[in-house]
């Protein structure tokens, strides 16, 4: 159901052609789940496919007064997220999936939770060459279920609107972030 929801909000302010940043949603979910199963953390298929839905949606949506795309994208979200009422650590959960994801190094004090869909974000960026301990034959089928195919050209788009939009000294802030190392949330 907040799957369901998250992919319409998601597809109402997508401006891309064709489907190669859904599946790139996809297999983010799928990575995340398969690293839960492996670190035996217990995570809602739903509730993932919901916040991965959701975890570039900054990148598509214009908003003043927020200063990069994370932080964006959890303000944007939010009158969403509220509705779903979420008992307090799965908002946590949720908050921290959508503003670490992309760090590059473990962000301490963050939930386990959310670090799995940061090691997640890197299986799918390094074409699974990391896998951060998944089988790799279950990474490779996830390429196949949702094929990577056309998503360069998004992605260098994302990398234009943070450059350029964001501009390049929130690059730190994406890659190397510290807890809470967000005005949103701040
Ligand atoms: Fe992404």
């Amino acid at each position: 159901m907040r799957a369901q929801q998250a992919r319409q909000l998601y597809l109402e302010h997508k401006p891309y052609q064709g489907d190669a940043l859904d599946r790139h949603c996809q297999r983010l979910a799928a990575f995340t789940l398969l690293q839960a199963e492996l670190n035996g953390v217990e995570l809602d298929p739903d509730f993932v496919a919901a916040t991965t839905w959701l975890h570039d949606i900054g990148l598509l949506v214009k908003l003043e007064g927020t200063r990069n795309y994370l932080d964006r994208g959890l303000r944007f979200v939010e009158p969403l997220v509220d509705s779903w009422g979420l008992p307090d650590h799965q908002r946590r959960v949720f908050e921290e999936m959508m503003l670490y994801n992309h760090a590059a190094r473990p962000v301490q004090g963050v939930c386990e939770e959310a670090e799995l869909m940061r090691r997640a974000v890197q299986v799918e960026h390094s074409f699974g060459v990391v896998t951060h301990g998944l089988d790799r034959a279950r990474v490779r089928e996830v390429f196949g279920q949702h094929p990577r195919r056309g998503l360069t050209p998004v992605l260098l788009d994302f990398g234009r609107i943070t450059v350029l939009h964001d501009g390049p000294g929130q690059l730190w802030h994406i890659f190397r972030p510290k807890l809470r190392d967000s005005p949103a949330a701040s």
